[in-house]
């Protein structure tokens, strides 16, 4: 039962083994098996686009002391720095998501001590908290930076996954489509590609009209800057089968 190859879809063609034929110089199709029947197939795009927001956040605390003996610059930020330490603990946040660092420096004759406390977190509520909390606690010898927002590996490796099995989706979707339209099925997949994928961060208009301001936004304009898009193109073709069994 022959099978006529037909276009029936600008992008439907008949497939079979290519070979080169070396006194004409021309590609031909050749027919894949002694049944005389041609593969027919439905060969599509999908896109997608998928946006995640950060899903970690470092704050950072500075302590910094500057006395005549290194041992009260030492005294003066430990006092400190466990306070904070401490305060850390208190509020849930685990040991293994908390750096230290401690830098001494000689300063003409007397020594300049500072230590650097940096936190992540996944809770940004909690994270906020206990930002306001030190601010509140801690006198201006201490710095509270603006946090930093940011992305896992894990969390961007994800969302390019994502984006391409939604991408396959819609590719797969329009295909069905499309062989319903002119009264086909759908066969199996021949073919799936990702053509192209695109990656940016978002850029609120916040962002934009605030010209080197950088430390004034908000957490949530932050948030709204460190989010990602990614978009995906795939090339997806099918097999078409004739509807009916009497076909196939
Ligand atoms: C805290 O540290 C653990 C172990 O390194 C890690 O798995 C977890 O993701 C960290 N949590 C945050 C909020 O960074
Ligand atoms: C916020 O901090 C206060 C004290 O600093 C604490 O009692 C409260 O449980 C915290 N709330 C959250 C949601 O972390
Ligand atoms: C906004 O995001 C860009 C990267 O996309 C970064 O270079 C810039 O520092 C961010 N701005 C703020 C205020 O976080």
């Amino acid at each position: 039962m022959a099978v006529k190859p037909s276009r029936v879809f600008a992008a439907v063609i008949p497939v079979g083994d290519v070979y080169r034929d070396e006194n004409e110089g021309m590609i031909r199709t050749v027919r894949r098996n002694t049944e005389q029947t041609l593969t027919r197939e439905v060969q599509v795009t999908g896109n997608a686009e998928l946006s995640s927001g950060p899903n970690r956040a470092r704050l950072c605390l500075q302590v910094s002391s500057r006395k005549d003996s290194v041992t009260e610059a030492k005294n003066s930020v430990s006092r400190r720095l466990d306070y904070i330490l401490q305060s850390l603990r208190q509020q849930g946040v685990k040991e293994e998501n908390v750096t230290v660092t401690k830098d001494i420096q000689r300063a003409e004759n007397a020594y300049y001590m500072e230590a650097e406390v940096c936190v992540t977190f996944s809770d940004f509520v909690k994270m906020q908290n206990i930002s306001n909390f030190l601010v509140e606690k801690l006198d201006s010898s201490v710095t509270v930076s603006a946090p930093q927002f940011y992305h896992t590996t894990e969390n961007l490796e994800s969302i390019r996954r994502q984006v391409c099995l939604v991408a396959v989706g819609n590719a797969r979707h329009k295909a069905k489509e499309v062989c319903r339209l002119v009264g086909q099925s759908l066969g199996r997949p021949l073919v799936i590609k990702e053509e192209e994928t695109k990656e940016w961060e978002g850029q609120s208009e916040e962002t934009e009209d605030q010209s080197g301001g950088s430390s004034q936004l908000t957490a949530n304009q932050k948030i709204k800057n460190a989010t990602v898009f990614v978009s995906s193109r795939v090339f997806v073709s099918f097999e078409i089968k004739a509807k009916g069994k009497k076909n196939s």
